[in-house]
């Protein structure tokens, strides 16, 4: 196994099929850390919002592992009641609680030779953090009322939508078990700072539609997909994949415009407010972020008026064409591709 790890067939399709879409740089940088880190057994703690991927990397760390073909055993820490929680992940022996009619195996078990998946593990209680920090040292685990104890090989991949380490400050997670956790960090920044590859997304979940319903096909017009480009996504790839297929399913011939689209959408679909304020203060201020967040703004701003044609958008913000492409390209905004309008610069 020293030439790392090999795929079967099936295990190469699901990595194909569970492929992480996007061009944007992070996205770029975060696909080639996950096949390094693929390549080891160290543990992951993955950073990001609802939504933004965070079950699908641990997914493709997994596959691309030598553990491929043992069990990916996913446990949500806020959806397991906290009673529950520690039998669930550790197993218990017959009659160690009220109701424990038989003993069981825990999620650790099932995952020997695999990868635990500890999502949400922000909402861990702090008591049961004590006990996988130890587990996490020893490779050892004890069922709950029992003296037995197994050694158990499980890759951990935790994830955390919340901020680990303000919790951490407020004592509401353990710092050492952090530091355990966090070998190698991943964060996955949300859709709306990755803006230029919504149009991929939509592309992909398009093509996905294609696949379910063939022989229909879908097209996305510039104006409509201005307006997707230029909303929010507090709900990040989950609630643009949702979108895509209620567009899909809205869509009464091929073409998706913006009156299909949700009002909320297309009304609040402008970047959020900035929190720029009006005096210095004493901590002072970051100009450069400031600056870039007003220049991304006013851009978008002016795509919408003008439904993409950067012609025009460049002329209401009294840019030269070239000057506004070149900001198009820091900004990581890239209009939406269009037949008639191509940008060369
Ligand atoms: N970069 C991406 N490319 C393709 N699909 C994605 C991408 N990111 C997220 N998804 C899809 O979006 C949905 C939400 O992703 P998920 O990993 O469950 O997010 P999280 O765990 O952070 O809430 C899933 O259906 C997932 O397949
Ligand atoms: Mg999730």
């Amino acid at each position: 196994m020293a030439s790392g790890p090999k795929l079967s067939d099936a295990a190469f399709r699901s990595a194909a099929e569970r492929a992480l879409i996007g061009e944007h740089p992070t996205i770029v940088k975060l696909r080639a850390l996950l096949e390094r880190v693929a390549a080891t057994d160290a543990t992951v703690l993955i950073t990001g919002e609802s939504g933004s991927g965070k079950e699908i990397v641990a997914r493709a760390i997994h596959t691309l592992s030598v553990r491929s073909g043992r069990a990916f055993v996913p446990v949500n820490c806020a959806a397991i009641p906290h009673e529950l929680l520690e039998s669930e992940m550790f197993g218990h022996e017959r009659g160690a609680f009220t109701g424990a009619a038989g003993p069981r195996h825990g999620l650790f078990s099932t995952a020997d030779g695999g990868t635990l998946f500890l999502d949400e593990i922000g909402e861990m209680p702090l008591q049961l953090q004590a006990k996988l920090l130890r587990v996490l040292e020893d490779g050892i685990v004890r069922p709950v009322g029992s003296d037995r104890a197994t050694r158990v090989d499980a890759r951990i991949i935790a994830a955390s939508n919340a901020d680990l380490i303000a919790a951490v400050r407020k004592g509401g997670f353990r710092e050492d078990l952090f530091y355990r956790l966090q070998v190698v960090p991943i964060i996955i920044p949300p859709l709306r700072e990755r803006r230029s590859d919504i149009p991929l997304l939509i592309d992909y979940f398009l093509d996905r539609m294609r696949q379910r319903l063939p022989g229909r096909d879908w097209t996305v017009t510039r104006e409509a997909m201005v307006h997707l480009w230029s909303y929010d996504w507090p709900g990040n790839v989950r609630e643009l994949e949702n979108m895509v297929e209620r567009l899909v399913i809205m869509c009464e011939d091929s073409v998706i415009d913006t009156p299909l689209l949700p009002g909320n959408l297309v009304t609040a679909g402008r970047m959020a407010e900035t929190r720029i304020p009006a005096t210095l203060g004493e901590k002072g201020v970051n100009l450069n972020a400031m600056v870039r967040e007003l220049e991304g703004r006013m851009i978008n701003e002016a795509l919408k008026q003008t439904g993409g044609n950067k012609q025009a958008a460049a002329r209401l913000l009294g840019l030269k064409r070239t000057t506004f492409s070149a900001k198009l390209r820091r900004c990581g905004v890239i209009a939406p591709a269009s037949g008639d309008e191509r940008d060369e610069a």
